[in-house]
């Protein structure tokens, strides 16, 4: 599949179970979704442990150790059946996962240390991808710092050169700014938004915020408490990037409320 092809993952008639932790049998948390996900940044939303991570890790085909999952239903990506970590999906999480004994450029060019991406990426094209994107991130002059010389919000920053490094063509955040302060958060979220206009890819992007939902979101999926549905499924029109103003909107407040509704049904 070239690179110039919009993505899509289509979940079909996807349940989840888990064993439950005292033994007695399994725990059903996702029930009967189906979604069909293209290019443009997908927010998800949820009652905490509702199964927003599970749902996440699916789109790209990732499985923890020892479940089947999904337990029901299928996942496609490109129309192929997802059987495994698809290719062209990274993760980015709360917790950045940098590597401590590496340098800011040694941390965000390590996906080429595996044979997938060396393979795919010219030597020579890696180091100017790592120069682009440190300059894109703000850590150009930060390059050979050790991550506990960083804040979180520039770690942050780390993680997600790391992710875009790649060029994904699809980009799973799992609550990226959760541990950050308000103030980095905003900085983060605009730093998000000006990313995935130079990178565009299919973003999907957890997160326990209604506003960051409303700043970066060209849809919006709510799910419902275990086990978990879509409760709501909206887009929004208003061009990146969204002001404090359009914030204050009727429009804006109205889809606020709606969601803060669902989340609290
Ligand atoms: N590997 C696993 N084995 C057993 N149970 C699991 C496993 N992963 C998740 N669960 C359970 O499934 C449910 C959903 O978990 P998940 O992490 O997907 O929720 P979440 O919506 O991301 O939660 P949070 O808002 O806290 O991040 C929880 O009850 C959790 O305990
Ligand atoms: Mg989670």
């Amino acid at each position: 599949m070239s690179e110039a092809t919009p993505v899509q993952i289509e979940l079909e008639g996807i349940a989840q179970e888990y064993p439950k932790p005292d033994g007695s049998g399994m725990l059903r948390v996702v029930d009967s979704i189906d979604l069909s996900l293209t290019p443009g940044i997908t927010m998800l939303l949820g009652p905490s442990g509702c199964g927003k991570s599970t749902i996440l890790r699916m789109m790209g085909g990732v499985r923890p150790l020892g479940v089947k999952t999904p337990t029901e239903g299928t996942v496609t990506i490109d129309g192929q059946p997802c059987d495994g970590p698809h290719d062209d999906a990274v993760m980015v999480f709360q917790r950045y996962a940098n590597r401590p004994d590496l340098s800011v450029r040694e941390n965000v060019a390590f996906p080429f240390r595996l044979k997938l991406w060396r393979d795919k990426v010219p030597e020579s094209e890696q180091k100017s991808r790592v120069d682009d994107i440190l300059r894109e991130v703000g850590l150009a002059d930060k390059a050979e710092l050790r991550p506990h010389q960083l804040s979180g919000g520039q770690n942050q920053r780390v993680a997600l050169a790391r992710a875009l490094v790649l060029r994904p063509r699809i980009l799973l955040m799992d609550e990226p700014f959760g541990a950050l302060d308000a103030q980095t958060r905003e900085e983060m979220q605009a730093l998000l938004s000006d990313l995935i206009a130079d990178h565009p890819c299919l973003a999907v992007f957890v997160t326990h915020d209604v506003t960051e939902a409303l700043l970066l979101g060209d849809r919006v999926l709510v799910l419902s408490t275990q086990p978990a549905r879509v409760a709501d499924d909206f887009t929004i029109d208003e061009p990146r990037p969204r002001s404090t103003l359009w914030l204050r909107s009727t429009g804006a407040r109205a889809l606020e409320e709606r969601i803060l509704d669902q989340l609290h049904a």
